[in-house]
């Protein structure tokens, strides 16, 4: 254990109510179920799962979180009002994380109050949470910007007056290391002590940090780092910092977070940043020559964590930046066999797709490989009929006639657009010949017009096998069409066909 930390930092994971704060995020209660499960699933200490006072669906969220006999503490924000603490109390809450504002910024121009009327509500209100037998975590919002005498007599009355724990709120991301050492440590002394900061100056993770060295036990987070603004420390982040630069063992299971960190992105609908620590799509990805002849011979080279540590996978791609090794890597996978003289030829047709600005799929290579090597390759599935229906009084239906594998199939599908539609029907007319998954799709307008060619990547799978493929046309339906064929083709390959003539 670090000498630097206390032995148990605690986590209160506040996804479901700061994270919720984010613009355009909604969640109801049974998607906060769900992820409240998750968080208590990987260990966290405490999950703050909303507002109670906010509306029905967050009481009917307490609610039912608070049933689910997760082992985490459930909690909810309140206000220093008696009504936010009976909420609290009558749907289920094991703890309040009870705010309220400390600086005079906040307590004049927003309460329009005096620091006194503010620390008598704040007393009154613990006293209240206390006889509805709730844990208090007693809150300072703005704390960074508050008189810290002013701060320090506040919450030691507090804990006089019953409130279990404090929390530091650097309400918009002002604080620094430098201000964390001068203002924790007397806060710490009074009772056991939260962070919980924001990232508006790119600092929630070093501030959060800090503070723990200073004394704090528990550390706010969200997972992704969501929450008001630029959001808060993300999870992920300060789990693998410390396990990792720190050899801090969290206690959080860590090979479960990539799963949690998807499972939030797509029930709050904000995107990953494709470049995001830990979790960004980029995060365990290489193209570069050196870099993936590097991870490929000895992932340490180019890899601070190992993929697995947090449930992931490494990908090499392929673009302008490869180089034989990586290539090779990729063909010898694909059981692809060529000598030099044809791997090299493979690398520079890479190269020139790369230099055309395009992402060079799985399937490309495929198609790159079959004409260096000249096999004669005969697709699996060939299209001989695509319609698709959609319009305003429409449900979006496509209907399709493949050839597989010799063989006539017909079928229909609706979908959510007649995007979804074509997928759909897809996967479904080849469904008695293999389960194939669409994992992500993707698009891009390649120039700028209604008349725009439309590149659609999407990547597929198939018992553990991975494809991405590619299609290019005007008409985003059928590039999707396109993409779905080449990525279905390349998976259902012969497993044992002989892929190269003049094997080394
Ligand atoms: O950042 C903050 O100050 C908060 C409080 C409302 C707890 O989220
Ligand atoms: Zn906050």
């Amino acid at each position: 254990m670090s000498v630097l930390f206390v032995d148990k930092i605690r986590f209160l994971d506040t996804t479901l109510r700061d994270g919720e704060q984010t613009p355009g995020v909604s969640l109801n209660p049974e998607q906060k179920l769900e992820i409240a499960t998750k968080l208590s699933d990987i260990g966290i200490d405490v999950v703050e799962v909303g507002s109670a006072a906010a509306s029905d669906g967050e009481r009917s969220a307490l609610q039912i979180i608070s049933d689910a006999g997760l082992s985490s503490e459930v909690c909810t924000f309140v206000r220093a009002l008696p009504q936010d603490i009976d909420f609290a109390a009558d749907y289920g809450a094991d703890s309040v994380h009870l705010v309220v504002p400390v600086s005079d910024l906040h307590i004049e121009k927003k309460m329009r109050k005096t620091r006194d009327q503010v620390a008598a509500m704040a007393i009154a209100a613990v006293r209240h949470a206390k006889e509805r037998g709730l844990i208090v975590e007693l809150s300072g919002e703005d704390a960074s910007r508050a008189d810290q005498s002013f701060l320090q007599s506040l919450f030691a009355k507090g804990v006089e007056c019953g409130a279990d724990r404090l929390c530091f709120c650097d309400t918009v991301g002002l604080l620094t290391p430098e201000k964390v050492a001068e203002f924790i440590p007397p806060i710490a002394k009074i009772a056991p002590l939260s962070i919980h900061c924001h990232d508006d100056l790119g600092f929630a993770l070093t501030n959060t940090f800090a503070a723990m060295k200073s004394g704090a036990t528990c550390a706010h987070v969200t997972v992704n780092g969501l929450g008001e603004r630029a959001g808060n420390t993300p999870l992920e982040e300060l789990v693998m910092a410390l396990e990792i630069l720190y050899n801090y063992q969290t206690g959080i299971k860590t090979e479960e977070i990539y799963h949690l960190a998807s499972l939030v992105s797509r029930l709050t609908g904000v995107p990953l940043p494709v470049n995001k620590a830990i979790v960004g799509e980029m995060a365990f990805t290489h193209e570069s020559g050196i870099h993936a002849h590097g991870v490929i011979r000895e992932p340490s080279t180019y890899e601070s964590i190992k993929p697995e540590m947090i449930g992931r996978k490494r990908r090499i791609v392929l673009g302008k930046h490869s180089g034989s090794a990586s290539v090779e890597s990729a063909l010898h996978e694909m059981n692809y066999k060529t000598d030099d003289h044809q791997l090299k030829e493979i690398v520079k047709r890479i190269k020139q797709l790369g230099d055309e600005g395009k992402r060079v799929t799985d399937a490309d290579l495929m198609a790159i490989a079959d004409a260096v090597l000249a096999i004669d390759y005969k697709p699996v599935i060939k299209m001989r009929q695509f319609t698709v229906v959609s319009g305003s009084n429409a449900i979006p239906t496509a209907s399709v006639m493949l050839v597989v594998d010799g063989q006539e199939i017909t079928g229909a599908s609706s979908g959510t657009g007649p995007v979804d539609a074509a997928m759909q029907v897809l996967r479904k007319s080849i469904a008695d010949v293999a389960d194939i998954r669409l994992e992500e799709y993707h698009v891009d307008a390649i120039s700028g017009g209604t008349d725009a060619l439309v590149e659609v990547t999407v990547r597929l799978s198939k018992d553990g096998k991975i494809i991405t493929s590619r299609g290019a046309r005007t008409d985003i339906i059928m590039a999707s069409v396109e993409a779905m064929i080449a990525g279905m083709n390349g998976l259902l390959r012969g497993e044992h066909e002989n892929r190269g003539k003049n094997p080394r």
